[in-house]
């Protein structure tokens, strides 16, 4: 792609000028924008920039994992892989509040990285993913209820006392181009595919209350329910499908006994750049068939709701 060959080697130059002979730290959410910006730095200004990949106990079934081989085994990027789902968990617990749980996610990112910012000798960037979207949408937004679209480890400014300049090379593309840019780059197909996900994770897919038996439950559900669109091969004509845990329990039958179980929603939209959204039309057959998988494969789920709400009015989100 000539364009794209062009902007990466515009964007290059441009990092090189902003960063000169300092450190960057970059932040990865395990997404594709932070990935992109990442490997994209990594060719600007090589061992200099260090990813940190926080976990933060809030992700998909063997992402971490996934994360991490990708990064340091196959682009030899140094990164630190830092555990902290105690931490993020232990303040989360008896939270419901949407923006409450965004902020609290927002401000331990803050720490952690302040920690590790610390032990980098000479780091005076943070690199972030942020596309263009993030930031039209967090001007737009601002002042009302919702204000923080991105408001974890992205836009809004980072607090001063991080001491660290933004770096942000994706500011002005769209999500269709960074991932253009990915494939200009050289990342493994599959994983410029990947649906978008959200800095907070699970926690915005855990209306309410978020405890680890809940989170493990939705881990499995969404895993059932991601390998299903993929075996109908629909993966590549949605936009963003998540599976999301509510926060009541149902009645159901199984054998002779009643359950009393938690109930899942499950998600699907096409869209073009997450700011508007049509919610995906699957068949009746796939919808009954993986509500049965589900309810057989994973315990704790025995019901299943499709939400075919798309945005405008809903979010794509459920919080
Ligand atoms: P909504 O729910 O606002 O989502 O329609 C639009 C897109 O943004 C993602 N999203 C977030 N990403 N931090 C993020 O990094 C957030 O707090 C956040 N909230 C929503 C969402 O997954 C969708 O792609």
């Amino acid at each position: 792609d000539w364009t794209m060959g062009a902007y990466r080697e515009e964007a290059i130059a441009k990092i090189r000028a902003q960063v000169g002979d300092k450190r960057v730290i970059c932040g990865l959410s395990g997404g594709v924008d932070s990935s992109v910006a990442a490997v994209l730095i990594h060719e600007a200004i090589g061992d200099q920039l260090t990813c940190v990949f926080v976990d933060h106990g809030l992700l998909r079934l063997n992402e971490a994992d996934e994360v991490v081989t990708m990064f340091r085994d196959n682009y030899n990027i140094p990164l630190i892989h830092a555990d902290e789902s105690d931490l993020f968990l232990g303040k989360l617990e008896g939270v419901s509040d949407p923006e409450t749980k965004r902020k609290i996610i927002g401000g331990l990112f803050i720490d952690v990285f302040q920690k590790y910012a610390n032990e980098i000798e000479g780091a005076e960037f943070l690199a972030q993913g942020t596309l263009y979207p993030d930031v039209i949408e967090s001007v737009s937004f601002s002042g009302g209820p919702s204000v923080t679209i991105k408001s974890h480890h992205n836009v809004g400014g980072l607090p001063e006392k991080m001491g660290l300049k933004l770096v942000e090379p994706l500011r002005e593309l769209f999500k269709d181009e960074v991932r253009a840019l990915g494939r200009e780059l050289g990342l493994p197909a599959g994983f410029i595919g990947r649906h978008p996900f959200p800095g907070p994770g699970l926690a915005i897919r855990c209306p309410g209350e978020i405890t680890r038996e809940k989170l493990e439950i939705l881990r499995k559900a969404d895993a059932v329910y991601i390998d299903q669109i993929r075996r109908h091969g629909l993966y590549d004509e949605i936009w963003q499908a998540f599976a999301a845990i509510l926060p009541m329990r149902t009645v159901g039958v199984m054998g002779d006994g009643r359950t009393y179980d938690f109930a899942l929603a499950l998600r699907a939209v096409t869209s073009v750049d997450g700011m508007t959204a049509d919610y995906y039309p699957f068949t009746h057959d796939f919808l009954g068939e993986t509500s049965t998988r589900i309810i057989n494969e994973v315990r704790g789920i025995n019901r299943v709701f499709y939400d075919c709400t798309s945005k405008p009015p809903g979010t794509i989100e459920l919080e």
